[in-house]
């Protein structure tokens, strides 16, 4: 058996990745070792480690470690890095959220925060703003949008752009996988973008899937997506069920991850796969819906088990 990033690597595609955490990565050798192995992952993406309230919990006050730590750790290894998030409603901290700040001085917090990460982070792949977008497709109320109305992402991606050329410059949504008012709504922001000037190279597709049901027209979606001159990716894909998982269940759920990963090798413009977490022990999915869970492609109990041999078979 082929490893899955060697796998992706075969289907013309960057890489094959998996989302991590410092904690884990500090205390769990057999995780770091499992996620090191760059046959599995050719990349990584910080689950909390780049967001705001990690990297300036304070106005000015710019903490790079946790950031740094993986961005050690995939260069050790030699693995693709995806920048996850500058701008974004939640893991806000209170000065910016609650701040009162008019439009002059949180269009310039949101330009000094993006061009210190993204300037400091230099040559990666970037979510610049993170889920924009309401299920009706109107833009999600956060104090960025409050305050400053859309032009918010036009201003992060300009100063994305310009704290560093080469970085790939990314929007980042969930729900926005299949055809619909979502997906919609993100085309038509990226074809704006595009008519007024404003820098976009990428549209992420989150993932979050639940088991059994995916949306049927992922193809093309991306292929929808791609057609206005875009790249896509997966970059938070899971899966997850109902507990307690069964054979049936996981057996189901392989069927869904071929699914979403062959959906992306079949569009030459979807660059990689990123899964949420490789290992269901460290996913946030039951933290956060209640009774569901079992979403990654590893086991619970043993970082390596039965899932990864079904995994391992994906492609
Ligand atoms: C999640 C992390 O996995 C959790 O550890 C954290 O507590 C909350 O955020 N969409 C995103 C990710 O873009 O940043 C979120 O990550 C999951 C949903």
């Amino acid at each position: 058996t082929i490893g899955t990033n060697q796998a992706a690597k075969a289907a013309g595609k960057l890489y094959f990745g998996s989302a991590t955490d410092n904690p884990y990565l500090n205390e769990d050798a057999t995780y770091k070792a499992i996620l090191s192995n760059t046959s599995l992952f050719g990349q990584l993406s910080p689950e909390n480690a780049m967001k705001w309230d990690a990297t300036e919990p304070e106005q000015g006050v710019f903490t790079f470690t946790n950031g740094d730590a993986i961005v050690a750790l995939a260069q050790a290894n030699g693995q693709i890095m995806r920048g996850h998030n500058t701008v974004w409603g939640s893991q806000l901290p209170s000065w910016v959220s609650s701040s009162g700040f008019n439009n002059a001085t949180l269009i310039s917090v949101m330009q000094n925060h993006v061009s210190t990460v993204i300037g400091h982070y230099k040559g990666k792949i970037w979510d610049v703003v993170n889920e924009p977008f309401n299920e009706d497709g109107s833009f999600a109320s956060n104090v960025f949008f409050d305050t400053i109305g859309p032009t918010y992402i036009d201003l992060a991606l300009q100063a994305a752009r310009k704290a560093d050329p080469n970085a790939k410059l990314y929007i980042n949504d969930f729900n926005i996988e299949g055809e619909g008012t979502k997906a919609t709504a993100m085309a038509n922001l990226v074809s704006g973008l595009k008519s007024r000037g404003i820098p976009i190279d990428g549209v992420g597709l989150e993932s979050h899937f639940i088991l059994g049901e995916l949306p049927t027209t992922i193809q093309a979606q991306m292929e929808a997506f791609t057609a206005l001159g875009v790249e896509v990716a997966v970059t938070e894909l899971d899966i997850r069920m109902t507990l307690p998982e069964t054979n049936a269940l996981l057996a189901r759920q392989q069927t869904d991850y071929e699914t979403v990963i062959s959906a992306c090798n079949a569009v030459e413009k979807c660059v990689g796969v990123t899964i949420w977490e490789y290992t269901d022990k460290y996913s946030w999915v039951p933290g956060t819906f209640a009774g569901q869970g079992a979403a990654d492609p590893w086991d619970e109990k043993s970082v390596v088990d039965v899932d990864y041999a079904q995994y391992e078979g994906i492609f």
